[in-house]
């Protein structure tokens, strides 16, 4: 193997740019030549080939977002796009592909390899941290730092007023961000999708809380249970008497410089990646489990389910009493 390529895809992660950073340098570090693709598939699949050199990654490891950019591209789920895109990297004599995203980007890498024989390895890239075949995605913790850190201020206001809050996280069908979020944030209720609540459980853990003086109530509620707005009306419409407002993060979650633990996860994350394709490995999705860096059949890793923590989340519980 002589020429390897790079992209990033679906939405941006922290500490992308570490993983790039670590795929270049292992790769040339190993003889190879690395081949950076501009905005995901979407660029692979109009040639937006860039050569990546040593210091094409220099000053990036503390940057957020992707300097290869990305894009979530429709054109690649239809079988003529991925026959676009398996030509550009057949033409440049790309003989591997590094795809760090979600596990859509890994369906796409997938599909690449089984009807093109391309070979590829995925690498989870999502602050969602809902892939199953990791225990930890690059960008989950940064994510979560930054949603605590809007929670601590979110805190400090609402303490002042006596009032309630609702904090809408990222997440998508994952309820992780809610968790850990929550759970470091001294939430009192975390509503996530993975357990479905009950509006009068909820009502009746607020006015608990009244009870005994709690000065502020913190709702972190994951995207993929509702919108704050929808749970705010229902709030206001059981306990009028209480003044909540509503707080969505947003995509402030996205950005920023990566904690030590998803630059550090990024990095070994990007060189194992160019090892296995060096190995003649294909069709790889790699991850992180009990500590220990892990790869998986792509087939095997997109079958897993991933299983929601209820430890963290009965720790929860008990701790918001
Ligand atoms: O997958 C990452 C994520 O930030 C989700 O948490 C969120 O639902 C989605 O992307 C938002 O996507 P977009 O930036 O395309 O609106």
């Amino acid at each position: 193997m002589k020429k390897i390529a790079v992209l990033t895809s679906g939405g941006d992660a922290p500490g992308m740019n570490a993983c790039i950073r670590a795929v270049v340098r292992t790769g040339i570090f190993n003889g190879l030549e690395v081949i950076g693709i501009m905005r995901g598939y979407s660029g692979l699949i109009n040639g937006e080939l860039k050569e990546m050199t040593l210091s094409s990654v220099a000053d990036i490891i503390q940057r957020g977002g992707t300097i290869l950019r990305t894009a979530r591209c429709p054109e690649f789920t239809k079988p003529e796009g991925r026959a676009i895109a398996a030509k550009v990297l057949k033409d440049n004599g790309i003989e591997g592909l590094v795809v760090i995203g979600g596990d859509g980007s890994f369906r796409g890498a997938q599909l690449l390899s089984q009807e093109h024989g391309v070979n590829t390895i995925g690498i989870p890239g999502t602050i969602d941290n809902d892939i199953a075949s990791t225990d930890y995605s690059i960008g989950f913790f940064t994510a979560v730092n930054t949603a605590l850190d809007a929670i601590n201020k979110i805190r400090d206001t609402m303490t002042s007023h006596e009032r309630g809050s609702i904090i809408e996280v990222m997440g998508r069908h994952c309820g992780n961000i809610a968790l850990y979020a929550g759970i470091a944030g001294g939430a009192e209720i975390i509503l996530v999708p993975e357990i479905p609540f009950d509006m009068d459980d909820l009502v009746d853990r607020i006015r608990e809380g009244q009870a005994r003086g709690k000065l502020h109530n913190i709702i972190v509620l994951a995207e993929g249970v509702c919108s704050a707005y929808e749970l705010l009306d229902r709030i206001k419409e059981r306990l009028p008497e209480l003044d909540f407002r509503a707080t969505i993060l947003g995509h402030i979650q996205r950005g920023g410089s990566p904690t030590a633990f998803d630059r550090v996860l990024a990095s070994q994350m990007g060189a194992r990646a160019v090892e296995l394709l060096l190995q003649g490995k294909t069709c790889r999705v790699i991850g992180m489990k009990k500590n220990k860096l892990v790869d998986f059949d792509v087939d095997e890793a997109l079958a897993m389910e991933r299983e929601f923590d209820m430890d963290m989340y009965n720790l929860s519980k008990i701790l918001s009493i």
